[in-house]
């Protein structure tokens, strides 16, 4: 089972800007957390930032037939991108919406996710943690789904 984390713009900047908000851990931190996680459990994990929305769209449609599941912290354009959103409808994975601060406590722009509707869950305002409990709640649903797709009676229709 292979979980793509995918990060949006500025979040290469953790532990420089706005340390107040963010937190003092950087990207990189996060992510080796997340990996052993992911040894722990058996998930592959595979890790993607960008700075640019264009990349961010063609990470989400490589991650079709490729990954079973999608952590994302969109960052600035959870709330500007439509593109994004489509992109995540479009390939039909369980994905996660995650961010460090609490979008609903900030200003009032940052209180519209455009992604959160397609998402299967939202976590806000549990700083870097926040990943680590995405991890956990994704390893969940694929197991689930796993379980679900082994339920399900084998077909015998002769070739
Ligand atoms: C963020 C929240 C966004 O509003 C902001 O633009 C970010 C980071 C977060 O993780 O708290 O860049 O996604």
């Amino acid at each position: 089972m292979k979980i793509a984390v995918i990060q949006g713009p500025n979040l290469n900047m953790l532990g420089i800007r706005e340390k107040n908000i963010y937190g003092s851990m950087k990207l990189e931190d996060i992510h080796s957390q997340m990996k052993a996680f992911a040894e722990q459990n058996k998930l592959e994990v595979e890790f993607f930032q960008s700075n640019l929305e264009g990349e961010i769209v063609d990470k989400i449609q490589e991650c079709m037939g490729d990954a079973d599941g999608i952590i994302i912290n969109p960052a600035a354009y959870t709330h500007t991108s439509i593109a994004i959103r489509d992109a995540l409808t479009a390939v039909q994975l369980p994905t996660l919406e995650v961010h460090l601060s609490n979008i609903y406590q900030r200003e009032e722009f940052r209180h519209t996710s455009l992604i959160a509707p397609v998402c299967a869950g939202q976590i806000t305002g549990m700083g870097p943690f926040g990943y680590h409990l995405a991890m956990v709640g994704m390893g969940q649903m694929l197991n689930e789904v796993k379980m679900m797709k082994e339920r399900q009676p084998k077909t015998n229709i002769p070739s």
